[in-house]
């Protein structure tokens, strides 16, 4: 009997928890990925990212999009315009986007204020 034969299993087993751990940790950040829009600052920080090089000054400008500050579009023509996009224009949304988190954006669009004003 050598102390080598018990602790052999011991440190697979803290490896397999390890690994286990790890995949754990790793499997839900896809899901989370997918910022949560809860308050128009969450959108501003989503928006950026994901339409400001089309939607410019945080969606205050045109760019290759129109601006979208102040806009008439009812919010049923906005919802759509963001779950199904403008083929060859911009892409849809309505895959990655819940449709909570499109009202979110559509809560920040009417709540856009000229920069620095207000
Ligand atoms: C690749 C460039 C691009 C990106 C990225 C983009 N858009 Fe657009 N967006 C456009 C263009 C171009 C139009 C005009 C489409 C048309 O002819 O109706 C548009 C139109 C819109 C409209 C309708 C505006 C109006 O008055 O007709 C809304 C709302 C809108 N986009 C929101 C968004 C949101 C929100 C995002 C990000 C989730 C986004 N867009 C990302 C290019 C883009």
């Amino acid at each position: 009997m050598t102390l080598g034969t018990t602790t052999t299993p011991r440190i697979a087993a803290v490896a397999g928890t390890a690994l286990a751990l790890a995949l754990l940790a790793w499997a839900p950040a896809p899901a989370r990925a997918q910022a949560e829009l809860k308050t128009d600052q969450d959108v501003e920080r989503f928006f950026a990212t994901a339409c400001g090089w089309c939607h410019q000054g945080g969606g205050r400008e045109g760019g290759r999009g129109p601006a979208l500050m102040g806009s008439k579009r009812s919010d049923e023509y906005i919802a759509n315009r963001i779950a199904t996009g403008k083929p060859g224009k911009m892409p849809a949304y309505g895959q990655s986007l819940t449709t909570e988190q499109i009202d979110a954006i559509i809560h920040y669009i009417r709540n856009l204020k000229p920069e620095g004003g207000g």
